[in-house]
């Protein structure tokens, strides 16, 4: 992504004003299709981030958004199906250790290979949410614009892990998924409440990240609050789900989330400079997901002259 990013950065250097929300869409678009063995050549790379997109940002969207939604994640199947059966006939050898090679050879329960509409989705499944991590680095420049006293401390080399605690806080103030929505399988048992067998269940996963509950000032941006602060109960904190991910369907992508939001705070801190935008745009809590009010612009980008120190944890 620092690869992909700083090349961007050549072209935005040459714009008054850059959309951050799409702008970063493509590099993380370009980057993890190249990780994964998939390269995007500069003509597709436009295509391939729309309908990458598309698979999060457009089916909550109305009538109009949705079929554009079903089209695009159709295209998206097609596209990811044929690297998979091109890496079987032998037309395409990406390195062993890619997620193209992984998933293509990768056995069902009977020991055969996965059927390749099945193969295609699970590609997408590590394509598309690393694509939507670009809404979290949104977020993170909307938060550095609205602190400036942390942009300050992070940029004047605070301990990786105060850069720690501001990329958590960014993961639990600002929203993303709403809610989750389950079905019960067997009948269970919550807070004394007695749940039967399939019925709908929805974990509220914004209201618990701003429970009253478990968090002082729970709508105030607050990363020094992570300072001091053990998660006593880790189902507090639910931004991309509850219970363990090895057992459950928690997000298995949290630290891979977690590492790029990092990054971009190197990125937005150390290696750029840019101007905010006018305004700092509130947040548009109808969208979903949820994104800053006409989206989050950056004036007169360019890279940073001076050799930056590396935020790291
Ligand atoms: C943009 C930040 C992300 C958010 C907000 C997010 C959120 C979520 C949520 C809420 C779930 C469902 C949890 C549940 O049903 O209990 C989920 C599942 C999943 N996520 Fe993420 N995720 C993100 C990034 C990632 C990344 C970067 C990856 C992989 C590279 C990833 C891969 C997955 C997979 C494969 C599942 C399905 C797990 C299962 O059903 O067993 N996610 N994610």
């Amino acid at each position: 992504m620092r690869r992909e990013w700083l090349q961007a950065l050549q072209r935005w250097q040459h714009c008054e004003e850059v959309q951050l929300y799409g702008a970063l869409q493509e590099v993380l678009a370009v980057a993890v299709c190249d990780w994964a063995g998939l390269p995007l050549d500069p003509g597709e790379r436009g295509v391939r981030t729309r309908e990458l997109v598309s698979l999060f940002d457009d089916a909550a969207r109305g009538v109009g958004g949705h079929l554009r939604a079903r089209l695009r994640r159709h295209q998206a199947e097609a596209w990811a199906r044929r690297h998979i059966e091109a890496v079987r006939v032998g037309a395409r050898r990406p390195a062993e250790d890619t997620v193209l090679a992984r998933i293509a050879r990768h056995p069902d329960a009977d020991g055969r290979e996965l059927p390749p509409a099945i193969a295609a989705v699970e590609l997408l499944n590590v394509l598309r949410p690393v694509v939507a991590v670009s809404v979290y680095l949104v977020f993170v420049a909307h938060a550095l614009q609205g602190r400036a006293d942390w942009a300050e401390r992070l940029r004047d080399g605070a301990q990786g892990k105060e850069a720690l605690h501001f990329v958590q806080e960014v993961r639990r103030h600002y929203p993303f998924f709403p809610l989750l929505a389950g079905r019960t399988r067997a009948g269970a048992r919550w807070r004394g409440a007695a749940i039967p067998a399939g019925m709908r269940v929805i974990l509220d996963v914004y209201g618990t990240n701003h429970s009253r509950r478990d968090w002082v000032e729970p709508d105030v941006f607050l990363p020094e609050r992570w300072g001091a602060f053990a998660l006593q109960t880790p189902s507090a904190f639910v931004p991309q789900g509850g219970g363990p991910a090895a057992t459950g369907h928690r997000c298995p992508g949290e630290d891979v989330a977690l590492q790029l939001m990092l990054l971009s705070l190197d990125m937005f801190l150390l290696r750029m400079r840019y101007e905010p935008g006018e305004r700092r745009p509130p947040l548009d809590f109808s969208r979903l997901p949820a994104l800053p009010e006409g989206g989050l612009v950056i004036r007169r980008p360019g890279a940073m002259l001076r050799s930056p120190q590396v935020l790291r944890v």
